[in-house]
């Protein structure tokens, strides 16, 4: 069986039962003519910010734009000091620069690959003003220790939770533990748009109100400029979408964090040979936006042998990510080296992202198990 056919992410499953409820709705915002910040980026807003149970929504550009607008939100300012993971997207380290801020990378936990709180701890200096922790591929960082580590550091806490909607952790939901947290609905994220769009989220009404300011030029009221602004802002066409399928949302993590739990167990017997998945250390609250296997190199195979090998059959897989963001050649004038997070490094040298998304099936989740045994013990 040379084309196996699994897709690494397959949207067709959750947006086209929605289509028709979708195609009424762009036609009504076309109706109206309301296209930027129209009634439904108003709606969405409300029904997101109470999803994650805080009080205000700001819905802006991209995740990267909810990031810069909402540090920026919270006061920060040039020069200050942000604690940032090494093995994030590169979006979290943009948003910060953007935000006129230094980010200052720290190590992650080799088995979560989450922020390691003390690698964080020994890289806090005077100007050390914020810690930006990421809930990677879905799994929350813990809301208790991040608190214990903020408050006794006088920081603020950003989450960015881009790939993190509705996860929850300790009873608290994602979006709901900082002073602000930022969302990205890029398309293949748990929640995504037709195109771009992000969220601001917080509990304070003063932030909201000057992410609203930031987002808009500047502009607390029409033509009035307080401060230096942007055009980012969630278009009506996207608000609209993301209204209908957020109601679908909860479920759609529900079949992720069940295909997860799947995954392990079917992936079990392959830990002798060192494969192991991303620790899942808070069950149901993990939302999955991506399953993460750290595949420790052999003399026959290692990650890039079992990802060429499953691709030649038809089975996509995914690297997030390849390069640390100290790594990156954008980036090099941070002063950072090779060797100085080990962690990071090792997961970027190892790690493989199977197929996952709402709407897969067992034979699948099945399949690509048995091949990756197969490559391991029969090469
Ligand atoms: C962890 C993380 N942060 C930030 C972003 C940026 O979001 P966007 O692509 O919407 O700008 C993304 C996604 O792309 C992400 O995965």
């Amino acid at each position: 069986m040379n084309n196996l056919n699994i897709p690494f992410v397959d949207l067709s499953w959750q947006n086209e039962p929605l289509m028709g409820q979708i195609d009424v709705s762009i036609r009504d915002v076309m109706g109206r003519g309301d296209f930027i910040l129209g009634k439904e980026v108003r709606e969405f807003e409300a029904s997101f910010a109470q999803a994650c149970g805080v009080g205000y929504g700001i819905g802006v550009g991209s995740g990267t734009d909810a990031i810069a607008l909402g540090l920026r939100a919270c006061g920060i300012v040039e020069g200050d000091e942000i604690l940032v993971p090494a093995n994030t997207f590169i979006a979290t380290v943009i948003g910060v620069i953007l935000a006129g801020a230094k980010p200052v990378l720290v190590d992650c936990d080799i088995n979560t690959a989450l922020i390691d709180l003390e690698s964080a701890q020994k890289a806090v200096t005077k100007k050390t003003k914020a810690i930006l922790p990421v809930h990677l591929y879905g799994q929350m960082v813990s809301p208790q220790k991040l608190q214990d580590f903020a408050q006794s550091n006088n920081l603020i806490i950003f989450e960015d939770s881009a790939q993190a909607h509705l996860a929850q952790r300790e009873g608290k939901t994602a979006g709901s533990i900082g002073l602000a947290s930022a969302f990205s609905f890029y398309p293949s994220k748990n929640l995504g748009a037709f195109g771009n769009g992000g969220m601001v989220v917080t509990n304070n009404e003063e932030i909201a109100q000057k992410v609203r300011s930031l987002r808009n030029y500047g502009a607390p009221k029409k033509y009035y400029h307080t401060e230096f602004g942007i055009n980012s802002r969630l278009n009506t066409v996207q608000g609209a979408v993301l209204k209908i399928k957020l109601p679908h949302l909860q479920k759609w993590n529900d079949w992720r964090n069940q295909a997860g739990a799947k995954y392990d167990q079917l992936l079990q017997p392959l830990a002798q040979y060192g494969i192991t998945p991303i620790k899942n250390v808070v069950g149901k609250g993990h939302i999955y936006h991506l399953y993460v296997i750290n595949i420790k190199p052999s003399e026959v195979y290692d990650r890039n042998v079992i990802q060429n090998k499953l691709n030649k059959i038809g089975i996509e897989t995914g690297i997030h990510y390849p390069i640390p963001c100290h790594l990156q050649p954008a980036y090099g004038y941070l002063g950072y080296q090779e060797g100085d997070f080990p962690n990071a490094e090792s997961l970027c040298d190892n790690i493989l992202s199977l197929p996952m998304y709402p709407g897969i099936k067992d034979e699948q989740l099945q399949m690509v198990s048995d091949k990756i045994k197969e490559i391991i013990i029969s090469g």
